[in-house]
């Protein structure tokens, strides 16, 4: 093998740099060329794609995002799309494509490869919600991010004397995926935590926070996975109930910015190592994933056909942890 290319699709995700830094050393230290497609599955019906040098990428390792930018394409989502793919593969002497990115990005390089080009997935969103791994790409950064933004709401709200009750209910991201809002409420102390995997009840969650007010607790911080609630709605509930004012954020896309986390760096680079191994092993339609703390594959169907599910004991600890 000659000459392998890597894109990254979908929501970009912190550490995705990172991935790509390791698969180009990882060729690299097999002989093998690393050219990066930028702008997804757009930019390689288009063509736009480059060699990546070890120098080009020694020092992307800290940045967020991902260089090679992401995109969202309705064209490849066609044979016609696909097959345009497929000519561009060829003409620039693609043997095998890596792809970083959710998996509506796998369905896509499952398409290529029915045109006989390997493909591996490398699992990357801040919504860990990918079945095969323990841990997606990106995840670690944005529950860091939520954790630091929960301890400044409690620094302002620390202030608060206990005749002035506040709640506060910060929404995360996840998609409908809770482990951003559990993984944050259980390192970052909020008071409650709502999930789509867990039917909420308001009159639990309302008599959950006046038991604190009358502990003398003078505010409760609140985190509401996007795919449970909008936070709007749950402030109409709680004000009804509680006969408050509560206040409301939206984090939004900040938490898929900053600087990767250690964790994420080091994930991105072991799975994109496994990711080189396999094509030099001449697989194909495998997904690559970490699961307690070593690389591991599956098929890549698995990626995109099941979700990877919150644990009982998650959902217990955070239960714990909230009272
Ligand atoms: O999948 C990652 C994610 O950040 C989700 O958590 C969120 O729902 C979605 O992407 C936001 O998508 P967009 O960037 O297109 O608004």
């Amino acid at each position: 093998m000659k000459r392998i290319a890597v894109l990254t699709s979908g929501g970009d995700a912190p550490g995705m740099n990172a991935c790509i830094r390791a698969i180009v050393k990882a060729a690299k230290s097999n002989n093998i060329e690393t050219l990066g497609i930028y702008e997804g599955y757009t930019g390689l019906m288009e063509g736009k794609m480059k060699v990546l040098t070890t120098d080009y990428v020694d020092d992307i390792v800290g940045l967020s995002g991902t260089i090679l930018k992401s995109a969202r394409s309705k064209l490849f989502r066609t044979e016609e799309g696909v097959k345009r793919a497929i000519r561009q593969a060829n003409s620039n002497g693609i043997e095998a494509l890596i792809v970083i990115g959710g998996d509506g990005s796998f369905r896509g390089a499952c398409d290529l490869s029915k045109y006989g080009l390997p493909v591996i997935g490398v699992p990357a969103t801040i919504d860990n919600d990918i079945a095969g791994t323990e841990y997606s790409i990106g995840v670690d950064t944005a529950v860091n991010v939520v954790t630091d933004t929960i301890s400044k709401f409690h620094d302002t709200a620390r202030s608060l004397i206990s005749d002035t009750p506040r709640v506060f209910l910060i929404e995360v991201m996840g998609r409908n995926c809770g482990y951003i809002a559990i993984a944050s409420t259980i390192a970052g102390g909020a008071d409650y935590c709502i999930v789509p995997e867990v039917p909420y009840d308001i009159n639990h969650m309302c008599s959950h926070i006046k038991n604190k007010f009358e502990d003398g607790k003078a505010y409760n911080v609140v985190v509401v996975a996007e795919g449970a609630s909008s936070v709007n709605d749950l402030k109409t509930q709680v004000d009804t109930v509680l006969n408050i004012e509560s206040r409301t954020s939206i984090l939004g896309h900040l938490q898929r910015g900053g600087a990767p986390t250690v964790t994420d760096r080091f994930i991105a680079s072991q799975m994109a190592i496994r990711g080189v191994e396999l094509l030099i092993e001449g697989k194909s339609n495998r997904m690559v994933g970490v699961i307690g703390g070593e690389a591991v594959d599956c098929g890549i169907y698995k990626g995109i056909n099941d979700k990877n599910k919150i644990s009982e004991k998650l959902i217990k600890l955070k239960d714990i942890l909230i009272i």
